[in-house]
């Protein structure tokens, strides 16, 4: 893994007049498909953990190019983090993944999105699953004390293809362990289940699967998921999303909103 970005990306630096514009402080490249990266945050900017903003860069035309990204670093946090897929001919990552500290993103200061806490009903379990860059706002939310003061139990899955891309989930899980600031917190109540579906690791196979046939439940020793107890927020393919919402909706899981909570809910991953 290295910690900057060899190519620097002229495209990357909007003009000194670009509204909204905030500084890249670190990228580090996971693999040739995955990268993170910090950012400036903006002194107005308030989030709730596991919601999204639009960031990107300037166009040739001078048009901001924008998407909407997962912020991955906690509420409480001086700069802000993103991890994202590398797509080489997508219009923003084929250029975004060139930037290097320094350089400067376009990010538009109105956080949105339904994978936060309001949206769901008390409960004792929180279930995350996420696949690929999915974790990105559950890296937010299990950074997040209050996560652990409204849950018993956290259970954060991640599914990716193979083992090297997981590097970014199991970091974020060992300095949670160790933070000064929130490692009391997760003590004992996070628990952290990845598996890959295309190269051999301790678990294998989709996160869909293992939940149908019982290997996720009996690996955790948790008998059964249920509206009473269980609430649960996914993150991932368009695909994943679709086939969690019916085995969520078959243990009796209702989908909540910021407007109607309830006991789960769904959002798209990053993809291009
Ligand atoms: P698979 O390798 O079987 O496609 P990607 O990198 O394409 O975003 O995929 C991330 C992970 O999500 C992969 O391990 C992939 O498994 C898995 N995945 C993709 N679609 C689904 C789905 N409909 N249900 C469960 N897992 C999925």
């Amino acid at each position: 893994m290295n910690d900057s970005s060899p190519v620097r990306a002229d495209a990357a630096r909007p003009a000194p007049t670009m509204p909204d514009a905030q500084t890249v402080t670190r990228v580090t490249h996971w693999t040739d498909r995955l990268f993170s990266f910090r950012v400036t945050r903006p002194r107005s900017l308030r989030f709730r953990s596991g919601e999204f903003v639009m960031i990107g860069l300037q166009k040739e035309d001078g048009k901001p190019l924008l998407r909407a990204y997962s912020i991955a670093s906690p509420s409480w946090e001086d700069e802000l983090e993103f991890y994202s897929i590398k797509v080489p001919d997508g219009p923003l990552t084929s250029r975004l993944q060139h930037i290097a500290p320094g350089d400067r993103i376009i990010l538009r200061p109105k956080p949105v999105g339904t994978l936060v806490h309001d949206a769901l009903l008390p409960g004792r379990r929180l279930w995350f699953f996420a696949t690929g860059t999915g974790i990105a706002p559950f890296a937010s939310l299990v950074r997040d004390p209050e996560t652990y003061e409204n849950y018993d139990q956290v259970i954060l899955t991640h599914t990716c293809r193979d083992r090297a891309e997981l590097a970014y989930g199991q970091e974020l899980v060992r300095n949670l362990e160790n933070d000064p600031l929130i490692g009391e917190f997760v003590a004992g109540k996070l628990r952290y289940y990845p598996t890959t579906t295309r190269q051999d690791s301790p678990r294998m196979g989709r996160i869909t699967t293992l939940l149908r046939d019982g290997t996720l439940l009996r690996d955790l020793g948790i008998d059964n998921i249920a509206p009473e107890t269980d609430r649960a927020m996914v993150c991932g393919s368009l695909g994943l999303n679709v086939d969690l919402r019916e085995i969520l909706e078959g243990f009796g899981l209702r989908e909540g909103s910021n407007s109607a909570p309830a006991d789960y809910v769904v959002e798209k991953a990053f993809v291009g």
